[in-house]
């Protein structure tokens, strides 16, 4: 069967770290037989200065045209005094909101191997293994009106509006429940129902729906103390639903959990499985061109495309036992290096992986 893979690398570190990526999944699609097509595309920073625009329509054609999407990351200083309509992120948004990716899945789980490299204490974050949904197309990043406009008085305003329909809540919700029933049972929705009314009826949607899962044991939590309880207690958890602001920052937060911001891979699905998958952080400016970019958050993310859009739970094992493998051997870039560990590239980290995943297919 053949497929249409789009790699969509972006700016900063995205397109040293979708390279490596790449190599993998080219690896699995001959040695597995996948029927994949690989194709490239440009998006955020580096389609401006090639198109003017953060989303060309040739990369949201292929884009709409792919039966699965992998994206590095965008944006940069060189284009943060842009208009907020055509900044890089802007693209990235545009995907999303375009191909109706609304359900973000991000996890969270601490390689043992890795223990040492979290901030956090061993015995707090062992065996960590917790997913955060985040809601991706709805809430303040979408809601209209929003902008800044000068008031009478000539004051300057700035403004966006937070709001969330019932049909936005449910889909969210179904997917943490169907999530939370395939994994440990508990689903803990996030928001700050104390003061803001929108996720009052948040919190409303998420009970009713619980009455239909009744193998999911449902709570709540507010925000401020989510952050709190994720940094002190996290295994706590075992599913997050969340809306998309309050996701955007929890998983950045959960991502120190697991040693690095560069070992956190995402799944953002549509209605149907369709997906764009990639990793949890941006484009990381201060290190982009040194090649020492920690890959393997892309390469999970592969591993998430294999198993999410294309059914090939196979493959996507394998590319998580070859990361695992690695990490045994002591590789390690330098934001999860620990002493007596092999501080490598990101070249390096993603030939270790190929040669991992060559002994396993
Ligand atoms: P960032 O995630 O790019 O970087 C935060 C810190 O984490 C930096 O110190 C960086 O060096 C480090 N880091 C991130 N990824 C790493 C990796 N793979 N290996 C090792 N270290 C890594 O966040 P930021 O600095 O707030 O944002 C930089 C730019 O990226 C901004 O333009 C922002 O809008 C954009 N951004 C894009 C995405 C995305 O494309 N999905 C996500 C977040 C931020
Ligand atoms: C992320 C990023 C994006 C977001 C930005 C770059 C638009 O931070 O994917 O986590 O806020 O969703
Ligand atoms: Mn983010």
């Amino acid at each position: 069967m053949n497929r249409n893979i789009l790699l969509l690398p972006g700016d900063g570190i995205g397109p040293e770290i979708v390279s490596e990526a790449e190599k993998v999944l080219r690896l699995l699609n001959d040695s597995l037989s996948l029927g994949l097509t690989i194709d490239h595309a440009l998006v955020g920073g580096s389609a401006i200065d090639e198109h003017g625009v953060p989303l060309p329509d040739v990369t949201l054609d292929k884009a709409k045209a792919s039966d699965a999407i992998l994206l590095g990351a965008v944006g940069g200083p060189k284009w943060d005094d842009l208009d907020m309509a055509i900044r890089p992120e802007k693209g990235l948004l545009g995907l999303r909101s375009n191909l109706e990716l609304f359900g973000n899945l991000r996890p969270a789980i601490l390689y043992p191997q890795l223990a040492d490299a979290s901030t956090l204490k061993p015995e707090v974050v062992s065996g960590l293994d917790i997913l955060i949904v985040r809601e991706l197309t709805g809430g303040i990043y979408f809601g209209q009106p929003r902008g800044v406009r000068v008031l009478e008085n000539g004051d300057r305003e700035g403004y966006n509006t937070y709001v969330y329909n019932e049909t936005e809540i449910k889909r969210i919700g179904r997917v943490a429940f169907e999530a939370a029933q395939k994994r440990g049972g508990k689903l803990c929705s996030v928001d700050k129902a104390n003061v803001l009314e929108v996720t009052v009826l948040w919190r409303e949607i998420m009970d009713e729906l619980a009455k239909e899962y009744p193998g999911v044991e449902l709570s709540h939590m507010y925000v401020d103390n989510a952050a709190m309880q994720l940094v002190r207690a996290p295994k706590q958890f075992d599913v997050v639903v969340t809306g998309n602001m309050f996701g955007d920052i929890l998983s950045d937060a959960a991502a120190m959990l697991t040693g690095s911001i560069g070992m956190l891979p995402s799944a953002s699905l549509d209605e149907r499985g369709k997906g764009m998958y990639e990793p949890c952080h941006g484009s990381a400016p201060d290190i982009a061109g040194q090649g020492i970019a920690n890959p393997l958050a892309t390469i999970l993310s592969v591993a998430m495309m294999l198993r999410y859009s294309l059914a090939e739970n196979k493959a996507a094992d394998l590319i998580e036992q070859a990361v695992s493998d690695v990490l045994d051997q002591g590789f390690r870039t330098a934001d999860i290096y620990s002493e007596g560990t092999t501080k490598v590239s990101t070249v390096d980290m993603g030939d270790a992986v190929i040669s991992a995943l060559s002994k396993l297919v």
